[in-house]
Formats: structure tokens, sequence, C-alpha cells
């Protein structure tokens, strides 16, 4: 454990997405663009991010946004073109700083060439691109599958009488993995983009890439035995996914994606495997060196602020890994509500309370300290919070059809804060989605200045993250206490012992268990390296200890070594 190569950069990086539109205009037509990302490549250096995750930038419908490709080679005109991204590329290694692109495996748009020729007759040799079957009867489906997001996921074809399969919007054609020549000209698209020095993918819901061949149903499933969210309670739950979703061949198309990224020095593969359940997500690293590098965890997206929440999670997580696999660590993403707004919302995730700060910095101590390669989601680190919009202002077409029920992915999408100036200094032109009006006050410009902020708190943490391998690389200890008012764990690495002590109540709390665990004993003074009440290299003694509301300690003992 611990070990780590060059190969690996990927296990030290902090990662960071950008949702493309959202982040800086720079050509005037409201939408963010690769131009604008250059501009803003020194504010990312200073923050110290290793790694950019970009939403899809491939020419699209634009129905979801990017999700709906309709050329795997191309650049969207939209934010620039193939140069634009090669000087991005440049300029982003040139400090540093890694690129992974997000590769929509699962599916293309609708208007994708393969459809619109799969589409045209029963006889194209595209036909078998896609999924195509025959109803049950006149009006019925092949079958009872849902679309993850509202109704059967078959849509009927008045052309050539059969229905095509869409695991999400009907919008988004399934591609049919089993045909060997989707698999050749998609892996040429990848390899396309490695060539060019990509260094790696986030791949869309990989766990979908392949389904039953005799479309077998799925059985019934009650999730309310076993849910622990909302999200895991939508009609799309009600069944068990077992032919629509995390088929054996999915795996097996993975390794082959995987040899060809190997084949790559120093590449990386990231993937979204849409599932709230741990096991079947960790599968996905295959043997823990042969399928993907890195997993999102979804039961992070719905962890609530409770410390024995985010340790249940981050156990079960790491219990679920094979040997050799590392985890991956996300708590917003641009499907989700913004975390901050989840910990400190004043209605429902929108709006935020006092609170929104502190709980910020737990969160991103959280994020940033536990053993795992952690996804920043961009304007997080200024706690940009979700933006309430009105119907006629809601872009994500989820939003569109279930306002006010659910008002979209929009929430967690809207520009980045940059100034207090126009449009949050996204843009000079109006903006393709309203700017939260928190930007008055919540923006970077402004965060910069102050010590005390959140963005001047992650880019210490960040700093200390990479200059302490303990905290990036080290085995994780959980230190079992009796107080369910905050976490302790400790990061080792060689000699180097790091204890970390978030204390998620507005209230002191001792830390007197702490001091008796039997992993701190004999108590010797421990010293501050980061705090939110302390300052770095101020001595404390756990026994008599106290954390002060929201505290954030990050310590290590003041002689090195002594810890076992
Ligand atoms: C997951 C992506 O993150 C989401 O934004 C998209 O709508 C779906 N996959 C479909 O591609």
């Amino acid at each position: 454990m611990g070990e780590s190569t060059k190969n690996d950069w990927w296990k030290r990086a902090v990662f960071y997405e950008i949702y493309v539109r959202s982040f800086k205009d720079s050509n005037r037509d409201g939408v963010g663009d690769l131009p604008g990302i250059i501009e803003k490549l020194e504010y990312l250096h200073s923050l110290g991010v290793d790694a950019l995750w970009l939403t899809p930038i491939n020419p699209s419908t634009d129905y979801d946004f990017g999700y709906d490709v309709t050329d795997y080679t191309g650049v969207n005109p939209l934010f620039g073109n193939i140069s634009d991204f090669q000087l991005l590329l440049k300029e982003a290694h040139a400090l540093n700083i890694k690129l992974i692109l997000d590769f929509v495996l699962n599916h293309t748009s609708v208007e994708h060439p393969w459809f619109l020729e799969s589409r045209s007759s029963r006889t194209n040799p595209k036909r078998d691109w896609y999924i195509w079957r025959d109803g049950r009867s006149p009006g019925k489906p092949p079958n009872r599958w849902m679309s993850r997001v509202i109704g059967k996921a078959w849509e009927f074809d008045q052309n050539t009488g059969q229905y095509y399969y869409h695991a999400f919007f009907k919008q988004q054609p399934d591609l049919n993995w089993r045909n060997p020549e989707v698999k050749k000209a998609m892996f040429e698209a990848a390899k396309y983009w490695l060539d060019l020095g990509v260094d790696g993918f986030r791949l869309d819901l990989v766990n979908h890439l392949v389904e039953d061949e005799l479309l077998r149903e799925n059985p019934f499933n009650n999730p309310l035995n076993s849910s622990r969210s909302i999200q895991e309670m939508l009609p799309y739950e009600w069944q068990k996914h077992l032919y629509d979703r995390d088929l054996p061949e999915t795996h097996e198309i993975l390794k082959e994606l995987r040899s060809l990224t190997d084949s790559f020095s120093s590449r990386v593969l990231v993937g979204e495997a849409a599932t709230f359940d741990t096991s079947a997500a960790a599968s996905y690293y295959g043997s823990g060196d042969d399928e993907l590098h890195l997993v999102f965890n979804f039961n992070f997206f719905t962890c609530p602020f409770q410390p024995r929440s985010f340790l249940h999670t981050a156990l079960e997580w790491h219990d679920a890994l094979p040997s050799g696999a590392w985890p991956c660590l996300a708590l917003s993403n641009h499907d989700q509500p913004r975390h901050i707004g989840r910990f400190a919302g004043s209605f429902l995730v929108y709006g935020e309370s006092q609170d929104a700060v502190p709980k910020g910095k737990i969160a991103a101590s959280f994020l940033l300290t536990l053993r795992g390669s952690p996804f920043l989601y961009y304007g997080e680190e200024i706690g940009m919070r979700n933006s309430f919009l009105w119907p006629w202002e809601v872009k994500d077409p989820a939003g569109k059809i279930f306002w006010p029920a659910f008002q979209g992915r929009d929430m967690s999408r809207t520009p980045m804060q940059w100034s207090p100036s126009s449009n949050a200094g996204f843009s000079t032109a109006k903006p393709w989605l309203r700017p939260d009006p928190s930007y008055s006050e919540c923006n970077v410009l402004y965060q910069e200045q102050d010590p005390y902020s959140l963005l001047s708190f992650y880019r210490k943490l960040i700093r200390l993250r990479k200059e302490r391998e303990a905290l990036a690389l080290g085995a994780l200890e959980f230190i079992p206490v009796t107080s369910s008012d905050y976490l302790a764990y400790m990061r080792k690495f060689n000699n180097e012992s790091i204890l970390i002590v978030l204390n998620f109540r507005n209230t002191m709390v001792s830390l007197s268990s702490l001091g008796e665990a039997h992993q701190l004993r004999p108590p010797w003074p421990w010293k501050v390296l980061l705090g939110t009440s302390r300052k770095a290299g101020e001595t404390l003694d756990l026994r008599s200890a106290w954390m002060r509301p929201y505290e954030v300690l990050i310590a290590e003992p003041v002689s090195k070594g002594e810890v076992e």
C-alpha cells in the first residue's frame, strides 16, 4: 500500500471537474469555452489542482448538453476548435496540469450520422450499431425496461416499425457494443485523443454498455427496503437491474479499453458506474489493475452531514475495492446538487445557512485527506451554492420534465463566480444560464483577498497534501471514538503519521475519548499542521483538548515516528 510511480500520478492528483459551458466565456456568446479555460489556467494552478476533467467537448445536439455526441473526434464550435484544444493541452501541460476528457461511450445523439443511417432502413449496414427490436404486440415495447430518466427505455420508430433502446433520454440511443464495428469505431476515437496527448478519460455510464440479448425482464425491487436517499427511490429503482446493466460482457470491453490506454504511458480511466450498489461500482476496477483506474461512488453524493455517514460510506467503499485498487472521491458533480447546499441549505438544497463556510471546510478536509483521488467540482472551492431557477429559466431537459418536483441539474451548473462584476465575471454577454445572485458576495476575487475564506482554506489544504506523502498516499486508519460528534483518523506513510479530526457539530466537543484511543497513547503533544481554529505550529494535549464548533484539526506528533 502507498507505493506510487510516475505512471500512478493519478493517485496523488487532485482532480477538478470543469463544466465547460459554465467556466469562462472568452468570445462573448454567453457560453464557456476552451480559450476561457486557458485564461483561467493560472488560477487553477494556484489552487493546486493537478488534473482537469472537462465535460464533453465534442460536437453535440446539446439536448443533454454534450452528452448527446454527433462526432467523437470533433470539437463543438461553441467551445472552439481543435487548435484551441491543442493549445489548452499544451498550456496545461506546461503548468504540470493533466487533462482528461469525458467520453460518452454508451449512446450517441439521435442526430449522429451513425444513428441517422441506422434508422434509415432495416437493412442499412449500420442497423445493428444500435439496439433495434420488434414490439411484443402492436403498441407494446419489447419489454418493461425503464429509462433512467422517465418512462420506458424504448422508442418506436414509425419509419421502420421497430423500437430502439435508450437507457437515458430518447434523444440518446444506446450503441450496440456487441457489434465489433461499434467497438472498433469507438476505440479509434479514444486512440485519436490519446494520440493527441490527452491524459485519459472520464467514461460516462460505463455500467450500461451491454444489455441482455434475450431482453429478459428485470425482477421487481422494493426500494423502501434498502434505500438511503430519495434518489434511490425513483421509479427506475423499482426494478432490480439484472438484465439491463452491469452485465459481465461490459467488463470484457473495459479490459480491452484498459489495454489500449495502457499502450500509452501514464494515462488514466475514470468511470461513472451509475449505481448505489457499492460492490457493483467496485467491480469496474476489475481485479484491481485491469479495468478502470478509478470509479466514482454515488453514495458520497447522498451522504448527509453526519460523521457516522461519512465514516460508513468511506469504510464500505474501502472494503469493497479489490486489492491494489485506489479509491476515488467526489462529493459533488454536474448531475448532483452541490454538497454545500446538501449540508448547509436553508430550504432543501437551495440557498445556504450561516454554517455553509465552516461546513464547507469540514467537507473539503474529508475530501482532501481521505485515502483516494479527490475530485473537486468547479466553484466548490468558493462555496458556490445550488441556484433556484424558475421554470422559464430551466435548461436541463430533466428539469423541464419534472419542475417543480425536481428543478433539474441546472442548480449546480450556474456560471463560475469570478468577481462581483456583471454576470459574475463569467461573460460580458448574457450567460446561457442565469448566474446565482450570490456572486456579488461569493466570488473568487473577494475570497482571494481573505485569508480565512473557503478558497484560501482549499489552497492551504491542497498545499499540505502535496507536502506530506502521508496525506496523499498513506494508509488510512479510523480511530474508534465514543463520540458521534466528530470523526478522527490517521494517515500513515513510512515514518510519517498525520491525525485528522473533524468536528461536525456547532458546539464545543471534548476530545477525551480520542486521547484514550490506543493508537494515540501515550498522548504526546501534537503539533498543528493546519486547522480552522488553531495556528500551525501550536501544540496540544489530546486528553484535555476541546474542539471548537466545526473545527478542523490536522496534526502530527511533536516527535515523529512515535506512533505505531
Ligand atoms: C451521466 C452524465 O454525467 C449526465 O450528465 C448525462 O446526462 C448522462 N450520463 C447521460 O449521458
